[in-house]
């Protein structure tokens, strides 16, 4: 393991002089498996870990330490962490420092009520004190690079602008804003006024988060925000190809054009690559589905993709489903926006679920 040597700037984009292009934290995908397939496809700039989670306790996650460690995509990695307490946050990032991570982010956005209950994540965002005092130990704890990732606010952005200058006062070195309230959760408009605003506010580069579901938007998200980048959560799942797009588009080319034949082969690759040794074929056909709810919202406008794929119990269903809906007419374009109405539901979405956290068996499009 190399240890990290502190950088002092930004690292460079792979496209110098562009709009830089991240890959959202999410928990239980942004994993080693997950980033290695979507390096395959064209990386992102940055890439952010899945929080690690500090408290009394804690040890920095084993599964996502291996993400930092072998992560061989020649793209730098972020390590993220969710916390309220100083001492044991100062403490974690003593222990990442050891790692080779391009910095240290703080969680100030996850809405899961199990989460911002106990004052982490979004909820923090209700106690600007708290988060001043936060910064300020990052700061002084981290020699190299401090970025957040936040919300716009809690329950409505009435705190936002004393957010915004705490981040200013603690040289935050890049803030990524989803535009929407903890209370808002993942479904409601995105706020890119409020994006824009934060651009307007803060010294350090903001990339602009919230359903940039295609290289286009990210390009007209860029332009009402004057963000210096986007981050893409939910879209790259859908298409892992949306950075490599981004990158065109922001160059003035035309996006590639990806076929189902292509989605074909991506589904393959990141069955291969997320199979964990010993897991039984059923476990990792449903885990896979995780991944296809967001699929299947480009293969076709019915959802019939949708229908079929969750009723499979097995690889080799799985395959035949994937075969019959992707291979019948392997030319036609996987198009880069997802169909109106065709909603990646899990199907093990219940009320229940969703106080469990931040991850893809309670989070939908
Ligand atoms: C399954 C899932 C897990 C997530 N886990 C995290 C996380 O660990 N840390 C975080 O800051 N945000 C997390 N998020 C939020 C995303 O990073 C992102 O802000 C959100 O999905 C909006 O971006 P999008 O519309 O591009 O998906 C998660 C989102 C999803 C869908």
């Amino acid at each position: 393991m190399t240890p990290a040597v502190a950088p002092t700037a930004l690292p460079a984009g792979l496209q110098p002089g562009a709009p830089f292009t991240a890959l959202a934290p999410m928990q239980d995908v942004t994993d080693l498996a997950f980033m290695r397939v979507v390096a395959h496809y064209g990386a992102p700039d940055f890439f952010f870990t899945e929080f690690f989670r500090v408290h009394t306790q804690s040890r920095p996650e084993k599964h996502i330490l291996r993400s930092i460690d072998e992560n061989r995509t020649g793209r730098p990695i972020f390590a993220q962490l969710i916390g309220e307490d100083l001492g044991h946050l100062a403490r974690t990032v003593q222990a990442l420092l050891r790692h080779p991570i391009a910095g240290i982010d703080l969680n100030l956005g996850c809405p899961a009520p199990k989460v911002y209950k106990k004052n982490v994540g979004g909820g923090l965002l209700r106690e600007p004190a708290k988060v001043g005092a936060i910064l300020a130990m990052l700061r002084a704890e981290v020699p190299g690079l401090l970025t957040v990732k936040m919300r716009i606010g809690f329950a409505d952005a009435g705190n936002f602008d004393r957010l915004l200058d705490l981040i200013n006062e603690h040289r935050v070195d890049l803030l990524s804003v989803h535009g929407r309230t903890v209370k808002e959760m993942y479904r409601s408009e995105v706020h890119y006024d409020l994006i824009a605003h934060a651009v307007s506010r803060v010294a350090c580069p903001v990339l602009a988060n919230g359903n940039v579901t295609s290289a286009a938007r990210a390009g007209a998200i860029l332009t009402t925000t004057a963000a210096a980048g986007v981050m893409i959560g939910r879209h790259a799942i859908r298409n892992p190809w949306i950075f490599r797009q981004c990158r065109e588009q922001f160059s003035g080319a035309t996006p590639a054009r990806v076929t189902l034949a292509d989605v074909r082969d991506y589904v393959e690759r990141l069955y291969r690559a997320t199979q964990a040794p010993g897991l039984l074929e059923r476990l990792q056909v449903n885990k896979m589905k995780k991944y296809l709810n967001f699929v299947g919202q480009s293969v076709d406008a019915s959802g019939a993709f949708l229908h079929d794929m969750r009723r499979t119990e097995s690889e080799l269903e799985l395959f035949r489903v994937c075969d019959r809906h992707l291979l019948a007419e392997p030319a036609r374009e996987f198009p880069p926006e997802p169909y109106p109405g065709v909603i990646a539901r899990p199907n093990c979405e219940t009320p229940h679920a969703l106080t469990d956290g931040c991850s893809l068996e309670t989070i939908t499009a």
